[in-house]
Order: C-alpha cells, then sequence, then structure tokens
C-alpha cells in the first residue's frame, strides 16, 4: 500500500494549488470535486483534473481524485470524466453502505478491463463522516477495493450536531472506531483535518494525537500542514530503536521459554511484540 501520512485536498478547479501541490513532496494529492469545490464549478473542476492527470508528472506523490457522494447526482460523471487518465485512486466521500463502494468498484473494473489495466489497481479510499456512516463501518471496511477510510469530523460533528472544541472529544467515539475498523481490516485510518491551519502547535499536537489513537495519516488542506503531519506519522528514532530492542529481545526470551520477561524494568510479552512491528511497519511505509 502507498504510504498516506499526509493526504492533501485542493479543489480541482484550482490549477495553481494542483501544480503547487507537486513541489512539497506530500505522500497524497487529492484533487477535489466534492465540497471544496462551488456548485457552479463542477464541469470545471472535472476538466481541470482530467488535464492534470494527462499532462502533470506527480512524481512520488499520489494522485487521488474525490468524486462528489454516491447518490448526489453528480458521481457518474464526475468519476467518468478522469476515469480514463488513470488516477492511483478514487476518495468517495459521506460513505454509508457496502453498496456504495461496490458502485465505484464495479465502475473501476469495467474500466481496468477495457484499458488493460491489472484489475483492482485502482484503489478506493472512502471518508466516513456520517452516523449512519459510523454505524455502518464494519460493513462498509470489507469492501475488498479498500486501502483506507478517511474519517470526516467537520462532516461527522454536523450530523450528529456536536458542537467543535478543540480537544475533539465530542468525536471521539467516531474517531475511535474508524481506527478500529481500519485495524479489522488492516486498512489505513486517515484522520481529520485540522482547519485552523495556521495554528501549526494545535497541528502538531493534534496530529500526534491522532498517532497514538491509531491512525496512520491525516488529511491536510495547506501546504503548511505537509511537514507537520508527515513529521507526526512517521515514527521517530527512539521509537524505532526501542521496536527494535523490543523484536531482539523477545525472539531471545522465547527461545529462553520464557513468553513474559522484563525490559528495563517493563513487563514485554505478545501485544507489546506486535506493536513494535507495527512501528517498524509505519517507519517503512514512510522510507526509514
Ligand atoms: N494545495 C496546494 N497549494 C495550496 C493549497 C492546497 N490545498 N492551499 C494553498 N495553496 C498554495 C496557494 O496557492 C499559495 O501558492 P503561492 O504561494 O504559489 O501563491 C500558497 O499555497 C499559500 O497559500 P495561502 O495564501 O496561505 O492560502 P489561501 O489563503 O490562498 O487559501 C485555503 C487558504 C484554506 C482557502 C486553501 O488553502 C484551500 O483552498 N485549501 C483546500 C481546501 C479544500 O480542498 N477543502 C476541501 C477538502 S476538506
Ligand atoms: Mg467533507
Amino acid at each position: 500500500m502507498h504510504a498516506r501520512r499526509a493526504l492533501l485536498y485542493m479543489p480541482g478547479n484550482q490549477w495553481k494549488m494542483i501544480t503547487k501541490s507537486l513541489t512539497l513532496g506530500v505522500d497524497c494529492i487529492c484533487m477535489d470535486m466534492e465540497d471544496g469545490v462551488a456548485l457552479s464549478k463542477k464541469t470545471e473542476a472535472r476538466a481541470a483534473i482530467a488535464k492534470a492527470l494527462q499532462e502533470l508528472d506527480f512524481g512520488k506523490s499520489e494522485k487521488l481524485v474525490r468524486i462528489n457522494a454516491v447518490g448526489s447526482g453528480w458521481e457518474q460523471q464526475d468519476i467518468e470524466s478522469i476515469l480514463p487518465y488513470q488516477p492511483q485512486g478514487i476518495v468517495i466521500p459521506k460513505v454509508e453502505s457496502f453498496a456504495q463502494v461496490n458502485w465505484a468498484s464495479q465502475i473501476l473494473e469495467a474500466a481496468e478491463l477495457a484499458h488493460g489495466w491489472r484489475v483492482n489497481s485502482i484503489r478506493v479510499l472512502v471518508g466516513v463522516e456520517t452516523a449512519r456512516g459510523i454505524l455502518n463501518l464494519n460493513e462498509i471496511a470489507a469492501h475488498p477495493r479498500l486501502d483506507a477510510i478517511i474519517f470526516g469530523a467537520e462532516d461527522f460533528a454536523a450530523s450528529i450536531g456536536a458542537t467543535r472544541t478543540v480537544g475533539a472529544l465530542e468525536l471521539l467515539y467516531a474517531r475511535q472506531a474508524v481506527v478500529v475498523a481500519c485495524a479489522a481490516y488492516n486498512l489505513q485510518a486517515i484522520d481529520m483535518v485540522a482547519i485552523d491551519y495556521k495554528n501549526t502547535e494545535a497541528l502538531r499536537i493534534e496530529s500526534e494525537f491522532g498517532a497514538r489513537l491509531g491512525y496512520s495519516g491525516k488529511q491536510i488542506i495547506h501546504p503548511a500542514q505537509v511537514e507537520p503531519v508527515q513529521t507526526a506519522f512517521t515514527p521517530d528514532e527512539e521509537t524505532i530503536a526501542r521496536a527494535k530492542q523490543i523484536i531482539e529481545t523477545f525472539e531471545v526470551s522465547q527461545k529462553e521459554g520464557k513468553g513474559a520477561y522484563a525490559l528495563d524494568g517493563k513487563m514485554i510479552d505478545m501485544p507489546l511484540l506486535k506493536n513494535a512491528q507495527k512501528v517498524i511497519e509505519r517507519a517503512r511505509a514512510a522510507g526509514r
């Protein structure tokens, strides 16, 4: 799976932002057709994204397109207008059912077969950001085309009538439900946007908390958010060293016939080994 520590959106009709995004060294570039685009600019966004996919070099950044929600009336033309130009993935917002993911998956498969592209090569990432979406995570997460679930905080808050606060305690249940569903189905979990994009300190705190919850990445909306977020979702030297130490000592202790042992005054057993292995996996995915 592509590393997705930071997933940067820009409105699909903002050509300058699309070209700017190529210079940022960001893991994922997601050209938006949905809520970042005014109703009067939807057609323009489709055309600009199609052009970007054909003409621009995205380098190592993943090229994604966010279509409008399934059922919005825009979705069919959204997906058809860009699919021939082979995006690496499609982001579907406000997903509430398996059937909605499957709708996209069937269109993608037809295109893959028609163009001679590998079946399942175009991945799907879904936004789960409504009360129904959270209730139906179990069926949504099971779709084989999925790589990731993206938690949409503002849409979710609106969906349940919550008042947003800086610490986001009002979102904790849903934010954790997404991580649990992702872990159960081996998907990436991509955390909420920090809309106060000028506040870098708050962004670092929110990113680190998301990482501690188990998220593997975060949505962003501004170039200044790339570095803080990619750093927060890359295990640091100390964490990597500790994880390596646990993996090495665990093997020795198993050979000695001990399931649990002490390391620097702390008990280590199987769950700590598994957590250490996850750290190493994430470090590798981030190119460390
Ligand atoms: N992607 C790429 N480049 C971006 C960008 C983005 N999301 N947001 C801003 N930039 C660029 C600007 O074009 C500008 O480039 P320049 O220096 O070459 O002229 C530079 O970064 C600085 O931008 P700034 O002036 O600080 O931002 P702004 O005030 O013009 O715009 C926002 C602020 C929030 C409106 C804008 O960042 C934005 O539209 N973000 C995306 C919103 C979105 O997609 N929402 C839907 C998904 S949640
Ligand atoms: Mg949204």
